[in-house]
């Protein structure tokens, strides 16, 4: 029998517990610096070393991170079903906790990339980019034809080339949970609508998320207490 479909997709909040800060709570990452001077693709031409500092530092976090419950009920998930992640998150915390199908739609800390590394399609040139592990990147380090490298990060301002990749897994799914995100942040958060209107949605978060919708099921625990309510409660 084929197993049944489940699309994780995750934001910051599935993090938190591994020591990552969010971005938008109190004390989060944007409450002490302007994502525009850091995360757009303005910042990033007006001030690229600050923009490289911010992801090195982010990278070095990551290091000496672990997964948590969370990250490790969603990869067991995969026993007895077939389970997509697609996440906002640009950590690896997924994919070390065992998930093997993590989609990464703001791009990913380990990685790398040369600034002309947008297709004409803005879409990534998957061939030019570099997988650097924890290392630091500095201004005036280049790919061998001799461009400047940038982060692996979808900044705002950018197209999120896995967007459509991500909307048809959502349109297959059989069930959708949406953990530890605020949905504020577009196209990522309408891609509930892409949902079989039979989709249960479960939305894992202790605060109220800023799309209201009757179908989502609010489970409002943190990130690893909320799984571990899916899977008991309701039998996953
Ligand atoms: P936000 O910081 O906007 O939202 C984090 C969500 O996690 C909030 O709804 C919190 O209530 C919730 N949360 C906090 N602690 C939690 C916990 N322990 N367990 C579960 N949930 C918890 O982060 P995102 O929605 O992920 O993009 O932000 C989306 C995008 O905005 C990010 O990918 C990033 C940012 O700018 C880029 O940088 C491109």
């Amino acid at each position: 029998m084929n197993k049944q479909k489940i699309v994780v997709l995750s934001g910051a909040g599935v993090s938190a517990e591994s020591g990552l800060s969010t971005f938008r709570d109190n004390g989060g990452l944007w409450c002490n610096i302007d994502p525009m001077k850091v995360a757009s693709i303005q910042g990033w031409l007006q001030n690229p070393r600050l923009v490289l500092d911010f992801y090195n530092e982010r990278r070095a976090q990551l290091e000496t991170a672990q997964p948590n419950k969370a990250h490790k009920i969603i990869a067991e998930l995969e026993k007895n079903y077939d389970v997509a992640v697609i996440t906002q998150n640009v950590d690896n915390l997924h994919e070390r906790a065992g998930s093997t199908r993590v989609l990464h739609l703001h791009g990913e800390l380990t990685k790398v990339r040369p600034e002309n590394s947008y297709t004409e399609q803005d879409n990534f040139s998957e061939s030019k980019i570099i997988d650097i592990g924890y290392k630091k990147i500095h201004y005036g380090d280049e790919d061998k034809t001799g461009v400047q490298l940038r982060p692996h990060i979808v900044f705002f301002g950018e197209a999120v080339p896995n967007i459509e990749t991500a909307a048809r897994l959502v349109e297959l799914s059989d069930i959708l949970i949406i953990i530890g995100t605020s949905m504020q942040v577009y196209p990522a958060a309408s891609l509930y609508s892409f949902t079989k209107p039979t989709t249960p949605i479960y939305v894992i978060d202790p605060k109220e998320v800023a799309i209201k919708d009757p179908r989502f099921i609010h489970i409002k625990q943190k990130a690893s207490d909320g799984m571990e309510t899916l899977i008991t409660v309701n039998g996953f």
